[in-house]
């Protein structure tokens, strides 16, 4: 297992300059507990400015574009992305695949071009709550994973997996803790399969949907959870440290 739990801040469409004061005290909690790994994603606007005033905490984006450069108005590359600061992007969000129609196929290209460009890959999965409630969400959330997790030899270095069901992000409501194991087990078994003994213990499986400072410790506390991605509960210091001391 990789040692150190990971607990990620996926700010979404929020945060100003003045919201970087937030960075910066989550900057300095998080230098207090060397136990975790603390990062946060912040919109493309403020990665530059999080990477300077934030600098022992990971930052990364929370998308890119799958090519490297040219006529594609408001996009990013991956490679500016890593120029800007950042170490990591966040693809495959539910918000992506529902808002912008993305698919496996361009998930892909997004991280190949993400990999090229040497940033981390956090790669998401989840399903709604028709696919749990019809009894398919392991098969589902496996075959979205079967279709994006790429053939790399350092996965345990670059990769690691958002397990968020759907229905649990931004509704206050989680999954059972019985429910997240059994998940996270699946996507253990599979994440072995691909990738073997020797780098998938260090791929890490997140919780992500509803996490906040009041269940961050009963759920970090489940079986292969190795770190939460955070939305809401990461826009303040104080809610989001909460959830980095849960982890410690
Ligand atoms: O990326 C983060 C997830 O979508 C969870 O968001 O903590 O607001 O439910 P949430």
């Amino acid at each position: 297992m990789a040692e150190r739990p990971y607990i990620v801040g996926n700010w979404k469409m929020n945060g100003s300059r003045t919201t970087l004061s937030e960075a910066r005290a989550i900057d300095r909690g998080a230098q207090r507990t060397m136990k975790v790994e603390v990062a946060l994603a912040p919109p493309y606007t403020l990665i530059h400015a999080v990477s300077r005033e934030a600098g022992q905490i990971g930052v990364g984006a929370q998308d890119c574009h799958p090519g490297e450069e040219g006529a594609h108005t408001g996009d990013i590359a991956a490679s500016m992305i890593a120029d800007s600061g950042a170490k990591f992007v966040i693809l495959g969000h539910s918000e992506r695949r529902q808002d912008h129609a993305e698919q496996a196929e361009l998930i892909n290209a997004k991280i190949a071009s993400a990999l090229e460009a040497g940033l981390r890959i956090i790669l998401c999965c989840g399903e709604t709550l028709e696919t749990r409630d019809a009894g398919q969400a392991e098969q589902f959330v496996l075959d979205q994973l079967r279709a994006s997790l790429p053939k790399i030899d350092d996965a345990g270095e670059r990769l690691s997996v958002a397990y968020e069901p759907i229905w649990a992000i931004g509704t206050g409501r989680t999954a059972t803790t019985k429910d997240i194991a059994a998940m996270h087990k699946a996507i253990r078994g599979l994440i072995d399969e691909t990738y073997g003994p020797d780098q998938s213990p260090d791929v890490r499986i997140l919780y992500g949907g509803s996490v906040k400072p009041e269940n961050a410790g009963e759920i970090l506390a489940t079986e292969e959870v190795g770190g939460a991605l955070v939305g809401g509960a990461s826009l303040t210091a104080e809610s989001f440290l909460g959830i980095v001391v849960a982890a410690a």
